[in-house]
């Protein structure tokens, strides 16, 4: 008798634990839905402290938690520039930081200098009139890990059906809501100048003249080249220009 008493405590105690967790999972996003657009981002320019970082993206979370320890009020950023399925984990680059202030407003000084003061740089990201965006709800600390798992092969898929050339992935947490946006123009200006650091250059010698830049060693340059993703940006001596994958080009200089 008491033994099928314990096997039905047992029994109502897993129920009590599964409904939980499920329902803490269901909160936190796991079915919510996804609709993926393409219009206005939803930050305008914004002015950002930020520190580059390069790693598997699953381990962004210190970056984020530190970020917010020294600007609990302020909204956090992520700019991911690689895909992880194109780039190995650990050599894959992101930014991690804090939005100091947004179009008009100017950002509040003692709080930059306590961002600088723990070695976070500030930069100055452009507003754009088109982006690939959605967003994700922010109700629990579970919502940051699913939110990636759920939103970015939605995104992905999105834009290689329509033939987009969108990157980097940004994401924006406010104290609700997660906002992913990927930029459809202007996407090297919001390349910090870490990444741009790293550019791998390709100086060629040109056998014909014709009116391309010299460098000062005389040879001509014909490109200088850099892997983003599955993207290929490059910079030549007259414009700059972005190459997709599909072949599709934008000039955007
Ligand atoms: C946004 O752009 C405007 C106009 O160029 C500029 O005055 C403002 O300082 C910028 N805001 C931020 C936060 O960078």
């Amino acid at each position: 008798m008491s033994d099928l008493f314990l096997l039905l405590l047992i029994i109502v105690l897993l129920v009590c634990l599964v409904v939980t967790v499920g329902g803490l999972l269901l909160y936190s996003g796991l079915l919510s839905d996804i609709v993926i657009r393409t219009g206005p981002p939803p930050i305008r320019n914004v002015t950002i402290a930020y520190k580059f970082k390069e790693g598997p993206y699953k381990d962004c979370g210190a970056a984020y938690t530190e970020s917010c320890s020294i600007g609990p009020k302020l909204n956090a950023i992520g700019v991911f520039y690689d895909d992880p399925k194109q780039r190995p984990p650990e050599k894959c680059r992101y930014v991690v930081g804090s939005i100091l202030c947004e179009g008009e407003e100017k950002p509040d000084e003692d709080l930059q200098k306590l961002y600088e003061k723990f070695g976070f740089k500030v930069l100055s990201l452009p507003e754009v009139s088109h982006a690939v965006t959605t967003s994700f709800p922010c109700t629990t600390p579970l919502s940051h890990v699913l939110g990636p798992y759920r939103v970015y092969p939605r995104i992905a898929s999105y834009i290689e059906e329509r033939k987009l050339c969108a990157f980097p992935n940004i994401e924006i947490y406010r104290s609700d809501v997660i906002n992913y946006m990927v930029p459809l123009s202007r996407q090297t200006d919001f390349f910090v100048p870490e990444m741009k650091e790293e550019v791998r250059t390709d100086v060629k010698e040109e056998d014909s003249d014709d009116d391309r830049g010299t460098d000062i060693t005389g040879k001509k340059i014909l490109s200088i080249s850099m892997h983003i993703g599955r993207w290929t940006w490059s910079r030549q001596p007259a414009k700059v220009q972005t190459e997709c994958q599909n072949g599709e080009e934008r000039w955007f200089k």
